[in-house]
Order: structure tokens, then C-alpha cells, then sequence
């Protein structure tokens, strides 16, 4: 297959055209570099820096080669920036994002896997399947919930997957790309930062009606997600359709059961205190992912939390 990446300088689509590119498909990205970074496209991949809503350069590619399909990663994805700056996140990921699908469309490609975020749901307290109520509560969630409404809205034009990832973590197998950030709001990543700098961690909140008071999440790899995006595209490319699966392992882990297993798996010590909850912070998020399971087959292969761990810090000392 022929893909057109948006956003594959960043952690997760860069991470995702490797893996496409190692099981021999054409990767084209088109990434205008405002957070994603040159070192992670890969040289085998072909690469424009432009944004998105130029329509006038995505046309210029989509006439000199049929592109197959499209996987759409390119986004702004800091939740707490988004509160203090909802339009900047409303015009890129909602409004530029509808602006490159409808010329998309006007080019005859209609095949398209999109990036959207388990923050749709908002606060659940149990396993969430893909019928559950949405209630995004940050401008961040509210932009990628938006997209996701056009493309439902264009569901008879198009053939669309729309994947809800929860966290996802963990870096590419050989260490290729990975995040370039030095803090973000990725827990892991920023226990790496914690452990380079001898920084003392903040735990945002133990006051939460958790097993422990601290926020559970859904952690998912980087490579699992990998193979559900080539499982996703090869069936989409076979038949049209148009379904939205969640992305995860379906058994979550608090916030300090990560730090604890971080500390025991890189046989550190990081000191931490408790601080102040986040604002609009979601309490418990993990997915049910037998959808996904039965409709793809897919089988999660990398759920092991010391390999997460240990690639996502090696990958850190050296890169970062
Ligand atoms: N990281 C997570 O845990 C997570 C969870 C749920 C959903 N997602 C979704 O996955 C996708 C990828 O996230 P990521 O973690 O790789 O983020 P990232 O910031 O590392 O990558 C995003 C990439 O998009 C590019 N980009 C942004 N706006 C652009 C525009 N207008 N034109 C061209 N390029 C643009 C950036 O330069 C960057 O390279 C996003 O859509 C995000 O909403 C991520």
C-alpha cells in the first residue's frame, strides 16, 4: 500500500510509519514540524514540511501518486495547554483537520484511519466500550470529538476507521523515533525527565476515589497500536466501511503503581511529593477493547510494563 502520513514527525506516526515501512509499504509524511521533529521521520519514508490545510501542496501529491490510504496523526495533544488555549487547538485539529479531509475527498481519496483519543469519553468508572456516552471535558478532547463528527457526518463519501487511542507509551522496537519533548503530559516520559534531572516528581492528586487516590489510565504500545493501524488499513482497503474501535488493553494502572514499578525496573529511587490536582484531570480511563479484538483479530503483544519502561528510558538517556 501507498501512505500518506500527517504528522509522522511526531511520537506516535513516526513510530507508525517505521512499522509500515518494515513490512514493506510507501510511506509519504506530511508534517510542518510545529512539535514533531526532523531526527524522527524516517529516511525511507518520502517527507514534505507543510501544514495540513495546505491544500494547494496535498494536492500536488495526491496527483502525482494514487495514494491507497490515510492515516491522519497530525494534531496538537497537550490536554492542560488546551485549556489555556482553546482556539489554537480548535482551528488545528478541528478546523485544519476538516479542511484536509474535504480536499481529501475532492481528490478521489476517500480511505481514511484517523487518530482520535479515549478523552472523548471523559470520567468513567469502568470499562468503557465504544457505545458508552461521550463527554469530552477539555477543548483538546472537544476539538478531536468535533473531527470525528465530520467524519460521521461524510460516513457515506468515505471508508474511515476511527481509532480512540488511551495512553499510549513505549518507543519503536530499534529505537528509531520516539518523543523529542522534555516534558509533556505523558507519565512516563516525564519519569524519565524526573530520573535524568534528579528532579523530585509531582503526583497531581491522591485524593481521588481510586484504589490508591491517584488517576488510572490505560496504558497501550506504541507497537501494539502499530499493528492495529496496518490490521485496520488492510481491511479498509479490501471493503468500505466506516467503524470506530478503542485502543487499549482493557486493565489500568494508578499513577503511583506506575511510579513504583518505574523506580523498581530502572532500580532508581525518584523522590516525589503530592501536588495539586490537575485541572479537568480524568479520574479513570481504560478501555473495553473486545471490539477491536474480534473485529481485527488482533492480539496485544507488548503489554509487559518492564519492557515499556526500559525502551522508554533507554531511548530518553540517549536521546533527550
Ligand atoms: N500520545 C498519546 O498518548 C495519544 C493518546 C490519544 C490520542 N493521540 C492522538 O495521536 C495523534 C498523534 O499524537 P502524538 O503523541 O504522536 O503527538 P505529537 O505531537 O508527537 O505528533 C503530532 C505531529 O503532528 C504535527 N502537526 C500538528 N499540527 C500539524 C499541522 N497543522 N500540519 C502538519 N503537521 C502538524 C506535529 O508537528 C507533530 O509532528 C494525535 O492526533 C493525538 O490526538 C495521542
Amino acid at each position: 500500500m501507498r501512505a500518506l502520513v500527517t504528522g509522522g514527525a511526531g511520537y506516535i506516526g513516526s513510530s507508525i510509519s517505521n512499522y509500515l515501512l518494515d513490512k514493506g509499504h510507501e510511506v509519504i509524511i506530511v508534517d510542518n514540524l510545529s512539535t514533531g521533529t526532523i531526527h524522527n521521520v524516517p529516511k525511507e519514508a518520502k517527507f514534505y514540511k507543510f501544514d495540513i490545510v495546505n491544500s494547494k501542496k496535498i494536492t500536488k501529491i495526491f496527483l502525482e501518486k494514487k495514494i491507497d490510504i490515510v492515516f491522519h496523526f497530525a494534531a496538537f495533544i497537550n490536554n492542560e495547554e488546551s485549556l489555556k488555549r482553546p482556539k489554537k487547538y480548535y482551528d488545528n485539529n478541528y478546523k485544519k483537520g476538516k479542511i484536509f479531509f474535504e480536499n481529501c475527498i475532492k481528490n478521489n481519496v476517500k480511505k481514511f484511519i484517523y487518530s482520535s483519543t479515549a478523552a472523548v469519553y471523559g470520567n468513567k468508572n469502568f470499562k468503557i466500550n465504544e457505545k458508552e456516552r461521550l463527554n469530552p471535558i477539555s477543548p483538546y478532547s472537544k476539538s478531536k470529538l468535533k473531527l470525528e463528527n465530520f467524519l460521521i457526518k461524510n460516513k457515506k463519501k468515505i471508508s474511515c476507521i476511527i481509532l480512540r487511542y488511551f495512553n499510549v507509551a513505549g518507543v519503536d522496537k530499534k529505537l528509531r523515533c520516539g518523543f523529542y519533548t522534555k516534558k509533556g503530559s505523558n507519565l512516563i516520559l516525564n519519569l524519565c525527565f524526573a530520573l535524568k534531572k534528579k528532579n523530585i516528581f509531582t503526583v497531581n492528586g491522591n485524593d481521588y476515589e481510586t484504589r490508591d487516590g491517584t488517576p488510572i489510565r490505560d496504558y497501550i504500545h506504541v507497537q501494539d497500536l502499530a499493528e492495529i493501524h496496518l490490521l485496520a488499513a488492510k481491511k479498509i482497503l479490501k471493503k468500505n466501511f466506516f467503524k470506530i474501535f478503542n485502543c487499549g488493553y482493557g486493565h489500568g494502572y494508578s499513577v503511583m503503581e506506575i511510579l513504583k514499578k518505574f523506580n523498581f525496573y530502572s532500580n532508581s529511587k525518584i523522590r516525589y511529593v503530592i501536588g495539586k490536582r490537575r485541572k479537568n484531570d480524568i479520574v479513570i480511563s481504560i478501555a473495553d477493547p473486545k471490539k477491536i479484538i474480534q473485529f481485527l483479530k488482533w492480539r496485544p503483544k507488548h503489554q509487559n510494563l518492564e519492557h515499556v519502561v526500559k525502551s522508554s528510558l533507554k531511548w530518553y538517556l540517549k536521546h533527550i
